[in-house]
């Protein structure tokens, strides 16, 4: 089977930038950001940036290339090619496969809610609505959490779920440059316009209540953007910094990875990496941050803001900013913009949680693309289906936990060891500048050596000890919901094995690959 490529530069660099620009951009940020401080987060979040998220980028690009050499599309490939004489480093490429299987079928299902509310801003269904208390419910009865006047029961959910998870497949099963880079050719322009559109418009709203002169966007632009030095001390502080830039630029997932593993030996990957990263950033503290504080505070001020983002994104997304819109002229065509952006920026970074399963069932047990996306959509969709069904248990908190906090700085951890201490820092920095188009600063190698290890080793050894036991003995779970947390922890870590299993089997199999630049 001959390996899929990329159509062109722009359309790779595109289809990663997709990847990164997602909820995460336009929601998480804003939230993560005002729960902290605001001016206080950006701080560490860009110190988090370029010690930790670009390097990243530069080894995902590189080491996803150099496997995709070998045939090989995801990590347990990758990293079994990085390290030949160690027979477990490939197990720990699983991460690479489990994590975005397990982030796609929460992530799906919350793009879904996207697209309803999309239709719902178009239709007027909430316009009536003008408190936060009744668009809380609006929300909890169309999650099938309540009954109101608006929902019965899970029936609507469930329509836009099926229609957003045939999306998703539909593009995946075209394959790399017939799907997924066609969709995000024009998908990602679309989303950055519409994010555009949103901010001219939330910027120019001044002071909507002269009553309140305090409440006014530059205010909320300041809440954001005045820094504050003394919140470098806060360890807690620093953790949302780092895991904001890990989830936002897609590092640590596997995903860069996989898609990197499409280009050509002689493919750049050093400008286009740094590309991808730079338009995300842009989109997110540009476009992200000027939409959903400022909007924000201008019509329910500092203290309204800092109460919100404590609630979290969702009460931000899906109960604050439907209100702020709605009380602006053309709130509804606003509103739609609000949820469509969202809606299209989820799936262009769905997709690429797709891939790597994709992938590997083509590369590593040969099915043909259609196949390998049939078996993933029916064992994503059997996951999905606690997600939509007990989400009012903890279900998706649990599987985010896993899939987001512990996997993508695990597997980042991996990864950047492999690179510049197994594989070797010389090596590694002239596989980064293979075909390059710019020399990175050497600064980097530096970085790329110590401090990016160095900072996620703290900080995974500093979660565990202070997190292992609420975890072990799931402290802060309601007692009702115990159960349904234990058994989706059970379920992941039964999906786990079987992963490693699989890579087992596959190993088994394989005669010893050859390769086109020889052993290693
Ligand atoms: N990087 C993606 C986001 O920001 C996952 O949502």
């Amino acid at each position: 089977m001959s390996k899929q490529r990329w159509g062109s530069r722009l359309g790779v660099i595109l289809a990663v930038a997709g990847s990164a620009v997602g909820l995460g951009n336009f929601l998480r940020f804003p939230g993560i950001a005002a729960g902290n401080g605001g001016g206080a987060f950006m701080i560490p979040y860009f110190i988090s940036f370029f010690l930790l998220g670009l390097p990243l980028m530069w080894i995902e690009w590189t080491i996803g290339r150099f496997g995709g050499g070998f045939g090989h599309s995801t990590a347990p490939g990758v990293f079994d090619t990085m390290w030949r004489k160690n027979r477990f480093i490939k197990y720990f490429g699983v991460i690479g496969i489990f994590g975005p299987v397990v982030i796609f079928s929460y992530y799906t299902y919350i793009g879904s809610w996207l697209l309803g509310y999309s239709v719902f801003a178009v239709t007027g269904k909430y316009a009536e609505y003008t408190e936060a208390a009744q668009m809380a419910e609006f929300l909890q009865a169309y999650q099938g959490l309540t009954v109101n006047q608006d929902f019965s029961g899970l029936g609507t959910a469930y329509i836009f779920f099926l229609i957003t998870f045939a999306i998703n497949i539909i593009v995946v099963g075209f394959g790399i440059s017939r799907g997924i880079e066609r969709f995000c050719k024009w998908a990602l322009p679309l989303l950055l316009v519409i994010a555009l559109i949103l901010v001219v418009r939330v910027l120019t709203l001044g002071t909507p209540d002269p009553a309140q002169p305090q409440n006014n966007v530059i205010n909320g632009l300041g809440f954001l953007w005045n820094p504050e030095w003394t919140a470098l001390r806060d360890p807690g502080v620093w953790l949302a910094a780092a895991g904001q830039i890990f989830f936002t630029l897609s590092v640590g997932f596997g995903v860069i990875l996989t898609y990197a593993s499409y280009l050509r030996r002689n493919d750049d990957v050093a400008l286009s990496g740094l590309t991808a990263a730079a338009t995300n950033e842009m989109s997110e503290v540009v476009l992200g941050g000027s939409i959903v504080i400022p909007a924000a505070f201008a019509f329910i001020g500092a203290a309204g803001v800092e109460a919100v983002a404590q609630q979290g994104i969702f009460d931000i997304g899906f109960i604050t900013m439907p209100l702020v819109l709605g009380q602006m002229a053309f709130g509804q065509l606003f509103g739609f913009l609000w949820f469509f952006l969202l809606f299209v920026a989820g799936v262009t970074s769905s997709i690429s949680l797709a891939q790597p399963a994709i992938a590997f069932l083509e590369d590593e047990f040969r099915l043909m693309r259609r196949e390998a996306a049939v078996l993933f959509a029916v064992i994503t969709f059997l996951l999905c289906q606690p997600v939509i069904f007990f989400l009012g248990h903890g279900v998706l908190d649990e599987m985010d936990f896993w899939g987001t906090t512990v996997c993508l700085v695990v597997f980042a951890t991996v990864e950047v060891i492999l690179f510049g201490w197994v594989f070797g820092i010389d090596r590694a920095w002239t596989e980064l500048h293979t075909g390059s188009d710019i020399r990175i600063p050497r600064i980097y190698r530096f970085i790329i050596k110590y401090v990016t290890p160095v900072m996620l080793l703290t900080i995974v050894i500093s979660w565990i000890v202070t997190n292992w036991n609420t975890i072990f003995y799931l402290e802060g779970v309601e007692a009702a919901n115990k159960p349904f947390v234990l058994l989706t922890r059970v379920a992941l870590l039964g999906l786990f094995v079987f992963l490693l299993l699989m890579v087992r089997i596959v190993w088994r199999r394989r005669p010893e690959t050859t390769t086109p630049e020889g052993e290693l």
